[in-house]
């Protein structure tokens, strides 16, 4: 059960249903969303709790839930959530694309790769200073050098950045310069980061974890909800299968999923996805054709020297041409590109 207070409530109200509740043996968890103080009970709510919690002083509404997805599903928000980015909205009825290098290399790939983007009509940059390498003899990213020429790109271009972070050690540097912080796969269950995230109160684009199930996704989310934070942005990016000759495989039936079970928005990755360039075209205009509110696309100005991923990044030419193609698509269903 969620218990959602009046904007306007006397704190001391709060405090009197948090202990009707614990009268009938709940647990509390304390909130903050929306500008309103929430009440999140765990455990499992007597008959007519909900009934008898409603009419009390201060009280807005009552979610009367058991389910785990206690934020995240639509019985506690039926309308889409749109998570605006620096003025961008996501998960509107505008289409965004998310662009950049996998990896900052230098000042200069930043730049061509940022004009690229601009360029092509992409409505954020993207650019990883810490990255998640398979391996710890692989290029772990620039750090906070990364940073600052991600920083000066938004200066020459207006454009948004998302970045990841991958350790709390980290999250202050990030918000700095990030105006929407990702989580990678590798982290997707990372509970403390998801909650330092979530107290952060900054947009998060949360990626789902390569081998986790939709409802393990969604509950990654709802570390983050739970703290207050309900700018959560999803990105399907494929998930490990029998299947070798794609990297992942791309789980489109998840984005048409999440969208019944969920608010919130759905992005997709078809770079880290499909792991090759020549697939990257298809895939983003089938995201765009299922619902996605958007996709997020590798480019490299010069793939053959990238040093993360290099198999999979669109020249920034190639993207232009894609954000054509996407743009007609989009147009056929009453949709536009942010
Ligand atoms: C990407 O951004 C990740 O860091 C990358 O896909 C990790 O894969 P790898 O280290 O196996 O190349
Ligand atoms: C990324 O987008 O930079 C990244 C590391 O992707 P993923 O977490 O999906 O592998």
């Amino acid at each position: 059960m969620i218990v959602v207070m009046d904007q306007t409530s006397a704190p001391e109200l709060a405090e009197d249903v948090a202990a009707a509740l614990r009268a009938e043996d709940m647990q509390v968890l304390r909130s903050r969303c929306h500008g309103r103080a929430h009440l999140i009970s765990t455990g499992t709510a007597p008959r007519g709790l909900a009934e008898r919690i409603r009419p009390l002083p201060g009280v807005e509404s009552v979610v009367d839930t058991e389910d785990a997805l206690r934020f995240t599903g639509r019985a506690y928000q039926r309308a889409d959530t749109v998570v605006d980015v620096a003025g961008v909205p996501i998960g509107g009825p505008a289409f965004v694309v998310v662009a950049g290098p996998c990896a900052v290399e230098n000042r200069a790939q930043m730049g061509d790769s940022a004009h690229g983007v601009a360029l092509a009509g992409g409505a954020i940059l993207r650019g990883g200073a810490y990255k998640p390498r398979t391996s710890p003899y692989s290029f772990q990213g620039l750090g906070r050098a990364g940073l600052r020429l991600l920083a000066e790109q938004r200066e020459v271009t207006g454009l948004p950045i998302i970045t990841e972070v991958l350790d709390v050690a980290d999250l202050d540097d990030v918000l700095e310069v990030a105006d929407i912080l990702q989580v990678g796969t590798r982290n997707m269950s990372n509970a403390t980061l998801l909650r330092a995230i979530g107290r952060s109160g900054r947009p998060v684009l949360l990626k789902r974890g390569m081998a986790a199930t939709i409802e393990e996704w969604l509950l990654a989310a709802e570390y983050i909800l739970s703290e207050g934070n309900p700018d959560v942005v999803l990105c399907e990016r494929g998930i490990r299968t029998f299947e070798p000759a794609t990297r992942f495989t791309l789980d489109l039936s998840a984005v048409a999923a999440v969208r019944r079970i969920s608010h919130l928005p759905v992005i997709v990755d078809p770079s880290h996805a499909a792991g090759r360039t020549d697939l990257v075209r298809p895939l983003a205009l089938a995201a765009a054709a299922v619902g996605a509110d958007g996709i997020m696309i590798d480019i490299h100005p010069d793939a053959a020297t990238a040093l993360c991923d290099a198999g999979q990044a669109l020249h920034p030419k190639e993207l232009a041409e894609l954000t054509a193609d996407l743009g007609r698509l989009l147009t056929a269903t009453g949709r536009v590109l942010a």
